[in-house]
């Protein structure tokens, strides 16, 4: 997987997508990060297809990433939104399908609608996560994707899933960045051999308008994280932008990237990280700007605030199972 790919969260308009991705492939990105609840997998699979036509581009060159909904994760649904997903990028297979989020939302009719919130609560679907897992290792078995992987999953989960699968975990796709920097699900990842991807690596300050636009959710007071003093002075020493210094913290420490910009200047920006490596005594303060800050909680409803996991008694084999707590 290369170390840096490209972020595709809220591009849904087919011309910016298609300066965001030509400019993207021009300048060297490989890896490709989308998903079904991004709602533009069709923008991206119809430029890509067009750019494979005319030679600008071979799919082998390609890392794409797509990740199963949340409303997709009754075993019987994982093959059938993998497929809306490939139809839509017009792929036969991706190279890394995640599942989303680790809590399964009851499916409407309408495939579109990834949760259902009602009168404030998050509707939540009474699967069990392996029961998920073992229908995404037959993606892989009948050549779908590459390879599989977690996203948003604590150790916990991860290990449950790492335990039982067949086919293990190959990537965990977490919020990570210099306020929540992960050292701790970094190392437990490192030791099964588990690849991490930071999503948000520079503090999603888009997303604050994104929420209130799209949930109406109110989430706007947290700090910029592009705006830390202590990021500032580091990035005037090594005369790069913020989110440079952002980004190469990250890959430094062995982690991947996909910074999202639907901008051509900061698209090219973000993948001119290769020519300098911070010294220690700025990775060190780089480490101190850690505040246990997250942009992306998903606690905004009632139900989600409420999930608690329970992990059951292995010794016996029964399967283990989410739960819901509704204290
Ligand atoms: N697995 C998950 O649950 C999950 C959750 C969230 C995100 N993701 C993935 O991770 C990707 C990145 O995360 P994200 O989009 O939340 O946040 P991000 O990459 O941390 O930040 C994107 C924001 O930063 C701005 N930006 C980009 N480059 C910049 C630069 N050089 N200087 C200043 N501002 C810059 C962008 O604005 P402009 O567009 O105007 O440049 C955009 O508003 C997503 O696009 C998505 O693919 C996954």
């Amino acid at each position: 997987m290369p170390i840096i790919g490209l972020g595709t969260f809220q591009i849904k308009d087919p011309e910016s997508m298609k300066n965001v991705l030509t400019t993207a492939i021009d300048v060297g990105y490989k890896h490709i990060d989308t998903a079904f609840t991004y709602s533009n997998e069709n923008l991206i699979g119809a430029i890509l297809k067009e750019m494979f036509n005319k030679g600008e581009i071979k799919r082998e060159d390609l890392f794409i990433v797509s990740k199963l909904p949340l409303n997709g994760m009754k075993p019987d649904a994982v093959e059938y939104f993998c497929n809306l997903s490939l139809t839509a990028l017009q792929l036969d297979y991706v190279d890394l399908y995640l599942l989303h989020f680790p809590v399964p939302s009851k499916r409407c009719d309408k495939d579109k609608e990834v949760f259902v919130i009602k009168d404030g609560v998050f509707v939540t679907d009474n699967i069990n996560l392996m029961d998920t897992w073992k229908a995404m290792e037959s993606l892989v078995e009948k050549g779908l994707t590459k390879s599989i992987g977690l996203s948003n999953c604590n150790s916990k989960q991860i290990q449950r899933i790492y335990d039982s699968a067949k086919i293990k975990p190959t990537v965990l796709q977490v919020e990570c960045h210099a306020y929540f920097p992960q050292h701790e699900l970094h190392e437990f990842c490192k030791k099964l051999n588990i690849a991490f991807t930071a999503y948000s690596p520079l503090g999603c300050p888009g997303f604050p308008e994104f929420a209130l636009k799209d949930w109406g959710i109110k989430d706007l007071d947290k700090p910029k994280l592009l705006e830390d003093i202590t990021l500032r002075e580091i990035s005037k020493k090594y005369d790069k932008s913020p989110a440079q210094i952002l980004l190469r913290y990250l890959i430094q420490r062995g982690i991947a990237v996909i910074p999202k910009s639907s901008n051509p200047n900061r698209i090219k920006e973000n993948i001119q990280i290769f020519d300098f490596s911070l010294e220690n005594e700025d990775m060190n303060k780089m480490k101190s700007m850690s505040c246990g800050l997250r942009y992306i909680t998903m606690t905004y409803w009632k139900g989600l605030r409420q999930i608690a996991v329970r992990v059951e008694n292995v010794t016996n084999q029964r399967p283990l199972r989410e739960k819901l707590r509704t204290d």
